[in-house]
């Protein structure tokens, strides 16, 4: 368990501070960074949402089958609903957009 929280702990400070992530990130209008997004997905949802979008939590909607257009998954992403935390403190705005458009290749 110690260990796991370490290897965590390594890996968020590479994806955040570490990196200075944020400043590479305020880009809105730049192309989506798909595999950062990726990075994104399996450390803050997967938990709940499954690798693949098949939940793991029971209460969590299937991703592979949600219809919310890409508005409504970030306004979700970002201020959560129900038992899902939203994500504005530790995502910017471009991650966040790019963590919605992720999210729908897995309804292919
Ligand atoms: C603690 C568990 C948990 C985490 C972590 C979590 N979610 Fe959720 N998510 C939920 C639950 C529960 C719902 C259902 C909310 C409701 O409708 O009441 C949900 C709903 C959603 C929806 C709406 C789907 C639909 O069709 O209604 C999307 C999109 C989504 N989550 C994406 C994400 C993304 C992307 C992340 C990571 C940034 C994430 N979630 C992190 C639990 C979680």
């Amino acid at each position: 368990m110690r260990l796991i929280a370490l290897w965590f702990g390594t890996v968020m400070c590479l994806l955040t501070s570490c990196e200075g992530g944020r400043s590479v990130d305020s880009r809105v209008d730049a192309a989506p960074n798909l595999a950062q997004a990726s990075r994104n997905y399996i450390l803050k949802c997967s938990v709940c949402h499954g690798a693949d979008g098949a939940p793991v939590l029971l209460t969590a909607p299937d991703l592979r089958t949600s219809t919310l257009d890409l508005d409504e998954r970030e306004a979700i992403i970002a201020y959560g609903k129900g038992t899902m935390p939203p994500h504005q403190a530790m995502l910017s705005k471009a991650e966040i957009r790019d963590l919605a458009l992720y999210i729908e290749e897995f309804r292919h």
